[in-house]
């Protein structure tokens, strides 16, 4: 790859922490996108970080744009990242939910956050172990930063599904459906039906206008789907990484590009009088972080759902304080 290219280009350094399966495929879709000039990885597993680095580092020579690749024992290597994501931490084993993770992960960050916190004090963290809420939350109270630069993938990946879903069950486009999915990266999310739409027209308009009929039923069943797809996915290979990585890389070219773009990540504040307590709703990302600039108009049913949601995140929360 020419030097000249890698010098031309604005220096985007990425750590990665936890080289796993979400940590690894992340660096891989990363490296391809061409965002990024250096991505470090940790690991508490040192050889397996090397081996990573190391392997992606080949596969460096055939991305469009030169990045290096490398692996780093300390915490002291986070100095100057743009972005941390943190991915470390246990899986889901098929049944268990992503809140029968809580203590392990808790734990590890309580280890890890400090100290990426003190190498990289104006950095942004971006949170996908799971469960993605209550870690979000943990970060943000164990690196003292401030809401905009703590962000969990939350619901990116669900909406992304929902819109999939979507389009298949209505015959169009993913990309001209608009709807949502907020609240916890989990069992409690819930649908934004009633600003929901198609190619600009209320979902309800674009069904009488199409002459299919607007059909509660199937609508619980499309967001069943979306809710269950994680679980679905994890019976059959234990585990899922492709859906996450490119929603972790989609994040990084929004805030590395600044694009203010809005998407569904998971931040810290007040929901419904619930709080503070991380959940996704639509948040506008660049530069310095995510930003909640416009609350969503939701139904009274809708309010009660993300009232319920924040109150089990909150409920989590307070659940590992008690000890
Ligand atoms: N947010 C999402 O949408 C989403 C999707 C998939 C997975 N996840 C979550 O991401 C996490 C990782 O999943 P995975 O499939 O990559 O697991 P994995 O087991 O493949 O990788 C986890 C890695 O973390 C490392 N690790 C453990 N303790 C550490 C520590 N103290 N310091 C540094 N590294 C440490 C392990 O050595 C391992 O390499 C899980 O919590 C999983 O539930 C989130
Ligand atoms: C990012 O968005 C916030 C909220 O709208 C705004 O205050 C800030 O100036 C923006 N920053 C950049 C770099 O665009």
């Amino acid at each position: 790859m020419p030097e000249s290219q890698a010098i031309n280009q604005k220096a985007v350094k990425i750590v990665i922490v936890g080289a796993g399966s979400v940590g690894v495929t992340t660096a891989y879709a990363l490296l391809l996108s061409g965002l990024v000039t250096e991505i470090v990885l940790i690991d508490i597993d040192a050889a397996r970080a090397e081996g990573e680095a190391v392997d992606l580092s080949h596969a460096a020579h055939f991305a469009q744009t030169h990045a290096r690749v490398r692996a780093a024992t300390s915490y002291a290597d986070c100095a100057d990242a743009a972005i941390v994501i943190l991915t470390a931490g246990v899986n889901q084993k098929p049944g268990q939910t992503r809140l029968d993770l809580v203590r392990t992960n808790h734990a590890l960050f309580a280890s890890v956050v400090p100290q990426v916190a003190a190498a990289a004090p104006d950095t942004i963290l971006l949170v996908a172990t799971n469960p993605v809420d209550v870690l979000t939350h943990a970060a943000l109270e164990l690196s003292g930063f401030p809401p905009e630069r703590v962000i969990g993938s939350g619901t990116a990946m669900d909406t992304t599904r929902f819109r999939h879903e979507l389009g298949r069950h209505y015959g169009v486009n993913p990309r001209n459906v608009h709807a949502v999915i907020i609240g916890e990266h989990g069992d409690s999310q819930l649908p934004v039906w009633s600003l929901a739409s198609i190619a600009g027209m209320r979902l309800r308009d674009y069904c009488a206008q199409k002459g299919v009929a607007y059909d509660e039923a199937a609508m619980d069943g499309v967001a069943a789907r979306t809710r269950g797809a994680a679980y679905e996915i994890i019976q059959r290979k234990g585990k899922t990484n492709y859906g996450v990585a490119s929603v972790l890389t989609s994040i990084v070219e929004q805030i590395v590009k600044s694009s203010d773009a809005i998407v569904t990540v998971s931040r810290v504040g007040e929901y419904e009088g619930v709080g503070p307590v991380a959940l996704s709703m639509p948040c506008k990302l660049n530069h310095t972080g995510s930003h909640m600039d416009v609350p969503l108009l939701l139904s009274d049913k809708e309010r009660e759902g993300l009232k319920r949601s924040a109150g089990e995140i909150r409920g989590v929360i307070e659940s590992i304080r008690e000890g």
